[in-house]
């Protein structure tokens, strides 16, 4: 028995056995770079406005709106200075209701993030804490601590350099000397102190008025990080987050690895009781509201604990994003899920991108020892597009293919690559300049969407202004370009989300049948859903016909389903092509050698 099954006895039954989020296609939308109404180059809730056609189109579910509030922007957005109301670039309380109404009609739901381990240092609170000084009770809402040799403990920030900011710099005050505040991100993103009893009010209030004004959900900014282990002990990896492990490029660009978010600022048994906190407030307030963890742990099994039946409703499944072009990884990561989510009884997610990580259709072409991770700049190896392309396509067909919720990324949809060259001048994320420049960061997989295929800015803006620049040729991954054309990527998505709802398989199970090492071919309802990662065609015999391909079919001769209207389509053979993907009707008695679950 695992150690989640045994904390699940205690747990009160689960009430959300229906809730709409079980089997939800929810879709990431990044307002800065999804579409710009007002023509400044940052994009708006009017801009989603009027391309809420574009998401019924698509068939998703709900959306998640990255973070619109009010903020200095040193972080996009999750550095905020108000957490009840919105950037004024973004628009008002206002717009955003207009927005929710107008997905609500539409029948989508909205997702909205939450950002409590930090806030910006231009909060209200934060100035109040700078001004009050040292041992005062607004000081007492973040991390402050006095140390008379060097910073309080080694800890590093997830962006580079030292996570704790000496004060006296900032306040210029020498009562302020030798006194320090801990930062986990940028040192504009002063992290809270969870023991102090206003802090828990402050976010209690954020749910109960973010929910009266009709949102359905909210993901949970770096859910593993709110608590810090007792008396803040040192961190055995050491001060450096980001490690320096060799050469690469051809101009010997450095390769870094990224420790992983483990100890004493992470995943503390006491975030649990937050959750739990929240889950009060939220049944108080609202039905099947959703809560999803972004908690970076190492294991299925320490995720699962977010999405006990007190606690959360998700967690992101991010071994699943990492298992990359790997059949066995990718195996291993859906049967742990399914038994370590199911034993809370919690729905499995799945993710493939967000505005975090290298875009999937770039990630995807590189080979597994490379770590790409956040960012790729113009002087690392390029990825190659076509294979990228075909993989990542593939890659979601099969994601879609797997019982539980699954996430998108604004642009996927249309097969968008990550921006690899972008120029460093034109570099946003604090990443960049916190690492010295080691780490490219997340800005080239935050390029605004082309919505046309030409004019400045493809549509994003109507003056052509863009907050980041778009890379040549984007035009081509825009809907208008994709729209009604057999085989775009734009309406594979389509049809492999309408087909997902049609056959339940949100709601299903899988059963692996047999295939040979690097294919995954399961069952889920009546589907068959395959994936080849090998270099070579995989010809499947009398399993049943195609639903739906991730290649396109003119490209290659990879479905052959027999004569049409010919009795014997119920034993056609399809030929998976290398990198590809498709959904099968099942056929009774192709079954033999299954591995059920
Ligand atoms: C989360 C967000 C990321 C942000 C960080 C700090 O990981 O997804 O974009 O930089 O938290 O808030």
């Amino acid at each position: 028995m695992t150690s989640t099954s045994s904390c699940s006895q205690s747990l009160p039954p689960r009430t959300d056995t229906d809730a709409w989020w079980r089997d939800a296609v929810i879709y990431q939308i990044y307002p800065r770079s999804f579409a710009d109404a007002n023509g400044d180059g940052i994009g708006d809730i009017q801009g989603v406005r009027e391309h809420v056609d574009h998401l019924v189109a698509l068939g998703v579910d709900a959306v998640w709106l990255s973070p619109f509030y009010p903020s200095p922007q040193v972080d996009a957005g999750y550095d905020v200075s108000d957490y009840f109301n919105l950037a004024p670039e973004y628009g008002s309380l206002e717009d955003l209701d207009a927005l929710v109404a107008d997905l609500h009609k539409a029948g989508i739901r909205v997702v909205i993030d939450l950002v409590p381990n930090h806030s910006s240092d231009r909060h209200e609170w934060f100035r109040a804490a700078l001004a009050a000084g040292p041992g005062s009770p607004e000081r007492d809402r973040y991390i402050f601590r006095h140390s008379d040799d060097g910073a309080p403990n080694n800890w590093g920030s997830l962006f580079g350099g030292p996570a704790w900011q000496p004060v006296e710099p900032v306040t210029g005050c020498s009562e302020d000397r030798n006194w320090y505040y801990l930062h986990l991100f940028a040192a504009e993103q002063p992290d809270f102190n969870w023991s102090n009893e206003e802090v828990h009010e402050h976010f209690r209030a954020f749910l109960r008025f973010w929910v009266e004004r009709g949102i359905d959900g909210f993901r949970v900014d770096v859910a593993h990080g709110l608590v810090k282990a007792e008396g803040l002990p040192d961190d055995d990896l050491g001060p450096d987050r980001w490690n320096v492990v060799g050469p690469r490029g051809e101009d010997g660009a450095a390769a870094r690895e990224k420790l992983p978010d483990v100890g004493p600022a992470f995943n503390q048994p006491g975030v649990h009781d937050i959750y739990r906190e929240w889950r009060r407030v939220l049944d108080e307030v609202g039905q099947d509201i959703l809560m999803v963890a972004e908690a970076w742990v190492p294991t299925e099994a320490e995720a699962a604990l977010y999405v006990r039946a007190d606690e959360m409703s998700q967690a992101f499944n991010f071994p699943f994003l990492i298992a990359g072009w790997d059949a066995a990884e990718l195996r291993r990561v859906i049967d742990v899920s399914l038994d370590e989510y199911g034993a809370v009884g919690a729905p499995a997610t799945w993710v493939l991108s967000n505005h975090d990580v290298v875009r999937h259709a770039s990630r995807l072409a590189y080979p597994a020892d490379m770590d790409t991770d956040p960012g790729i700049g113009p002087r690392d190896p390029q990825p190659d597009a076509e294979l990228g392309l075909a993989r990542a396509r593939a890659a979601t067909l099969f994601m879609l293919g797997l019982p539980g919720s699954a996430y998108l990324y604004q642009g996927e949809e249309l097969g968008l690559p990550e921006h690899t060259t972008m120029e460093d001048e034109a570099r946003q994320d604090p990443l960049w300049e916190r690492t010295n420049h080691l780490v490219p960061g997340r800005d080239g997989c935050r390029v605004p969407l082309p919505w046309r295929r030409d004019g400045a800015s493809y549509g994003y803006s109507a003056t052509g202004r863009t907050w980041l620049p778009q890379p040549e040729g984007w035009g081509e991954y825009s809907p208008q370009a994709q729209e009604g054309l057999a085989g775009s990527t734009l309406m594979l998505y389509r049809r492999a989300i309408a087909l997902r709802r049609e056959r339940r398989l949100g709601r299903g199970s899988v059963e692996w049948l047999a295939a040979e090492p690097g294919v995954l071919l399961l069952r889920n309802w009546e589907t068959g859903v395959v994936l080849n990662t090998t270099e070579h065609p995989v010809r499947l015999e009398g399993l049943g016909a195609p639903l739906i391909t991730s290649w396109h079919p003119a490209d290659q001769d990879g479905a052959d389903t027999g004569g049409a209207g010919d009795a014997a389509d119920a034993v056609s053979t399809v030929v998976v092509p290398p990198n590809g993907a498709c959904w099968l009707e099942l056929a009774a008695g192709g079954l033999d050698g299954g591995d059920p679950r």
